[in-house]
This record gives structure tokens, C-alpha cells and sequence, in this order.
């Protein structure tokens, strides 16, 4: 009996030791693997960062980090690819990691030590180091009096999944591109890779397409935008001003640029068929009806969708032409969701390429459409990814499946041997209001609470081992009809999205939302340092309301 006591006495021990030394460490997301040692690693203007392999993907996994000290601490930290015993960083690539991501940080008194398998490893094992430097290194000018140190530890990291991200709606509301460049630096600091970038909707086309001017001249603008909340059409209230704004192909290219330096994957997302009236108001030959249209100032789902004449899949390939050339990034988002039927019912043409294809209803010629352009994408070495209405009338046979109406879609795909990303309404919609203060800024509705967001498991408990392969990771929504300024997208993001990058990035036993309540105390310090409009409800939360 003593025996038994002895063990279970320390068990817990070592379990409470362990959550302790994490906790202490402070990191989100929790590394795999951590323990701390005694002693601190100092930095000063002395310290080198060693590059024993020098190439540009080395570069930009340190650049961060040097940048960094240069604003706060107001010296650089020297790049050299000379060996270093002491007082230096050292960046090594090591083959034998097995986690193209993953990275192994030994901090010692006189020496940090990074292996990684790839620079994406070195670029994590650096936001670590970030995270355990005082918060003050997050300042945007030099700070005083401030010992730039580290504790000494030994972290051995990698991530659950590929795909971690947020996906950010551009068109309800503008967001200037130095805003984006902001939103992708913490995509960064939390060790997310993916940044999903929603470019066109009724409400506004984003992204310069030069084949076609029209699509920012015409749709990137819209003459009223409803003020408040959506209520019956009698009592709705505008704001008649002109609204709107896009990024140029330049814009666009100086974010790409910016987001592979911070190991992040851009992915664009152009609607089709439907969230087509900016669109559709440029170039009303594409519609069914012919229009005329107006860029919509409203939210919602419109009947005025793309329709399916040759024309229209003419015009999509040369958007695509453009936008494939513009991201490096394997996926190409085609939308697919919230698209009605109603035109396509009444429209000579589509019924006309049904009977052509033999396509039995509507859902089948969408997807027809997304299908084709399937087809065009993987020919320009692309493949698509779409929201998850695009099982409806058969999956395209290479998609990637962005799960959003809760887990079923997700494991309909799975199913039928699809990978998918799971961004469920359910649990990541950042959006959806977060405590039930009356203070909170009017919101579309929902209710998706910090401790809610972190319990999210990705993978759905029916899949068999060889189907959760195909989960490739998780993602966090803002779509911004209620979000009025920079600020308060960062109100709805943060600290849910750590939350998010959390369920991406940290083995699922490593998981516990009170650990993680405790780790948050700590990075909110450095949010305050960086001057970050996050939510503090979860604060004062009741975990028990649902
Ligand atoms: C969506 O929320 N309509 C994908
Ligand atoms: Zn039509």
C-alpha cells in the first residue's frame, strides 16, 4: 500500500513538476518537450547569431529576431558564419529531425544552440526564444534598463499539424496592407503558417486583376454600407458614403514577400460562383440576368451569383491566371459556399449546360463549375481548397475540403478520402461574441467564449488512424460585417487565436486549458507591450454558461 502511495505520490509529482516547469516557461503554443535548468543566458551587443548554413531561408528565419533587438534593446545582433563558442546563437540545420517544422533549443549560460531540420524549425525555435526574453523586447522603440535575458532550458518542439491559420475577410471591411503586414506578424509570434486572405465578396472586390480593371474600379467600391444591426428592411439604416479600397498587384506582392519572411503561407480566396456581386457589377455579362447591380452595402447571401456560360469560365481563368502568379502558395481558395440556386433555375444558359453535361440539378452544376476550374488550377500546378458546400453535387477530385458548418462536413470528406482543414462555426469562428457583457461591440451573434475556442480537437473521435491523416490542421475565421477598425479585429482575434494556434501547434496530451490560462497571464504582459487591442472578458469568465 505505502509502495503504491509512494508511486502515485510521485506521479503526481512529476505531473505537477512538469505542468510547473511549462507553465514557468510561459510558451504558447506549449512545446512538445521542455525543462528548465539553472542560470540565464545574457544578451548584449556582443552577441553573434550564427548561421552555419548561410542562404536567404536562413536569413529571414533570424531576421525577426534581429529586428527586434535592434528596436528594443537599440543594437544588432551580429550575423556570422563563423563558429562560436560563447555568446551566440547558433542556427544548425540537422537532417535528422523528422518534422520539417520541428526544432530542438538547448540555452545554456554561455550558449543557445538551434537545430532544426529546415529554416522554418530555426524561424520557431527563435519565436520561442522570443516568448522567453522580456516582454519589453515586443516595444516599438528602445527600452532602458532592461537585462535582455533568457532562462536557461531544453526544448525539443514540433507541431501536430501542417495548417495552422486565420483567415481574415477583407471585403466586408478594408484592411490597409501595413494592417495585414501586423496581422501576419502575430500569425508568426504564435507559430501559425497559414494565413487565409478572403479577397473577393458582395461587398467589395480586393485584389487588382489587370485583365480586368473593372473588378477594383467598379467593384472595390460601394456607395452605402448598413449601419448597426441587420434588421428588417424598413428599419435598416445606412451610412451613405462611398466605402472601400484594394490592394494593387504591388500591394500585393510586398505581402507575399513579408509573409515568406515570416515562414507563412498566403493563401487568396476567390468567391465563386456565389458572394459575386462586386464582381458582377463590374462586369454584369457574367450574371445570369445581365443587371445592372450594385456593389452591395448590405450583409448576407445574394441570389446574383457568376452564371455558367463559357464567357464566365473565360473570365475566371484569366483572374486565376493573375492570382496564380502573384502567391507561391500550392492552394488556390475558390470559395463555393452560401451560393443560391435560384438564377441558375431560371437562366436559359445554365439550364442549357446541364442538359449539355447531364447534370441533374443545380447542385451538380455547381459542381460542374467547380470542377472545371479545378481542372484549370491543377494545370498551372495548383491545386483548390473550398469551403465545404463543395461536396454538394460531388467532390471535385483533388479538392482540399475547409470544414466550416461544424465537424460532419469535415468527416463526409475524410470519408471519401479528401484531406480538409477544420475551421468548424461550432468552436474558431472569431466573429461569434466572446462573454456576455453587454459591453461587447454588436457582433453577427454566437457565443464562442476563450475556455470554448481551446477545447476545439480537430479530429473528429469517428476517424480511424488512417483517416485522420487527412486532417490537415485548423483554422480561425474573422469575417468583419461588425468589425469597424483595425482595433477591433484584434479585439475578436486575440487571445482566442492563441487558443487556435495553440490546437494547431501542441500534442493534444499536452493540452489543459487551466495550464494555458496560466501561460496566457504571461503573454498578455507582452500583448501589453506591443500595444495589442486584445479582449479581457475571459478575465473575469464564467466557464460554466454555455
Ligand atoms: C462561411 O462562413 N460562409 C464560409
Ligand atoms: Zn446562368
Amino acid at each position: 500500500m505505502r509502495k503504491l502511495f509512494l508511486i502515485f505520490f510521485s506521479l503526481a509529482l512529476a505531473f505537477t513538476m512538469n505542468a510547473q516547469t511549462k507553465a514557468s516557461l510561459g510558451l504558447i503554443p506549449v512545446p512538445m518537450k521542455s525543462k528548465v535548468t539553472a542560470g540565464q543566458f545574457v544578451f548584449d551587443a556582443d552577441t553573434k547569431v550564427v548561421l552555419t548554413t548561410d542562404n536567404q531561408e536562413m536569413r529571414n528565419a533570424v531576421v525577426t529576431l534581429v529586428d527586434l533587438f535592434n528596436t528594443a534593446a537599440g543594437y544588432s545582433l551580429q550575423l556570422s558564419t563563423a563558429p562560436q563558442k560563447s555568446n551566440a546563437v547558433v542556427c544548425k540545420l540537422n537532417p535528422s529531425i523528422s518534422n520539417n517544422e520541428g526544432y530542438k533549443l538547448s540555452i545554456k549560460k554561455n550558449l543557445i544552440e538551434i537545430e532544426a531540420k529546415a529554416p522554418n524549425g530555426i524561424f520557431y525555435a527563435l519565436q520561442s526564444v522570443r516568448q522567453l526574453l522580456p516582454p519589453e523586447i515586443e516595444k516599438s522603440k528602445k527600452v532602458e534598463n532592461v537585462t535582455w535575458a533568457v532562462p536557461c532550458a531544453e526544448i525539443e518542439d514540433a507541431p501536430r499539424f501542417t495548417y495552422r491559420g486565420l483567415m481574415l475577410d477583407c471585403c466586408r471591411h478594408f484592411w490597409p496592407k501595413e494592417f495585414v503586414k501586423q496581422f501576419i506578424d502575430l500569425l508568426a509570434y504564435h507559430k501559425m503558417n497559414k494565413f487565409h486572405w478572403h479577397l473577393t465578396d458582395d461587398q467589395g472586390w480586393r485584389i487588382e486583376i489587370k485583365k480586368y480593371p473593372k473588378l477594383t474600379e467598379v467593384g472595390g467600391f460601394r456607395n452605402r454600407t448598413l449601419k448597426g444591426a441587420y434588421v428588417a428592411p424598413e428599419k435598416r439604416q445606412w451610412i451613405n458614403e462611398r466605402y472601400g479600397g484594394f490592394y494593387t498587384q504591388e500591394d500585393i506582392k510586398e505581402v507575399v514577400a513579408y509573409a515568406q519572411k515570416r515562414f507563412i503561407t498566403i493563401i487568396p480566396e476567390i468567391e465563386m460562383p456565389g458572394h459575386a456581386v462586386a464582381a458582377l457589377t463590374a462586369y454584369p455579362n457574367l450574371s445570369c440576368t445581365g443587371g445592372p447591380f450594385e456593389v452591395e452595402g448590405l450583409w448576407g447571401v445574394f441570389d446574383d451569383i457568376f452564371c455558367t456560360r463559357d464567357e464566365v469560365f473565360n473570365f475566371m481563368e484569366g483572374v486565376l491566371t493573375e492570382v496564380i502568379a502573384l502567391f507561391p502558395s500550392e492552394y488556390i481558395h475558390v470559395g463555393g459556399d452560401e451560393a443560391p440556386k435560384t438564377r441558375w433555375h431560371r437562366c436559359a444558359a445554365c439550364q442549357d449546360r446541364m442538359k449539355k453535361e447531364g447534370l441533374k440539378d443545380e447542385h451538380e452544376l455547381q459542381s460542374y463549375f467547380v470542377q472545371r476550374m479545378e481542372k484549370f488550377i491543377n494545370s498551372k500546378g495548383k491545386r483548390i481548397i473550398g469551403w465545404d458546400e463543395i461536396l454538394e453535387g460531388g467532390l471535385a477530385p483533388n479538392a482540399t475540403v475547409m470544414a466550416w458548418r461544424g465537424e460532419k462536413h469535415g468527416i463526409e470528406a475524410v470519408q471519401q478520402n479528401h484531406d480538409v482543414v477544420m475551421a468548424p462555426n461550432t468552436y474558431v469562428y472569431l466573429d461569434y461574441y466572446q462573454s456576455k457583457s453587454k459591453m461587447e461591440p454588436h457582433g453577427i451573434g454566437g457565443y464562442l467564449p476563450l475556455w470554448h475556442v481551446y477545447s476545439f480537437e480537430p479530429v473528429p473521435a469517428s476517424l480511424t488512424p488512417d483517416q485522420e491523416k487527412h486532417v490537415l490542421g485548423a483554422q480561425g475565421n474573422l469575417w468583419t460585417e461588425y468589425v469597424l477598425s483595425t482595433d477591433h479585429v484584434m479585439y475578436m482575434v486575440y487571445p482566442r487565436a492563441s487558443a487556435i494556434a495553440e490546437i494547431g501547434w501542441s500534442s493534444k496530451e499536452n493540452k489543459n486549458y487551466d495550464h494555458f490560462y496560466a501561460r496566457l497571464m504571461q503573454l498578455l504582459k507582452r500583448y501589453n507591450a506591443m500595444n495589442l487591442n486584445y479582449n479581457r472578458t475571459f478575465l473575469s469568465e464564467d466557464r460554466t454558461t454555455k
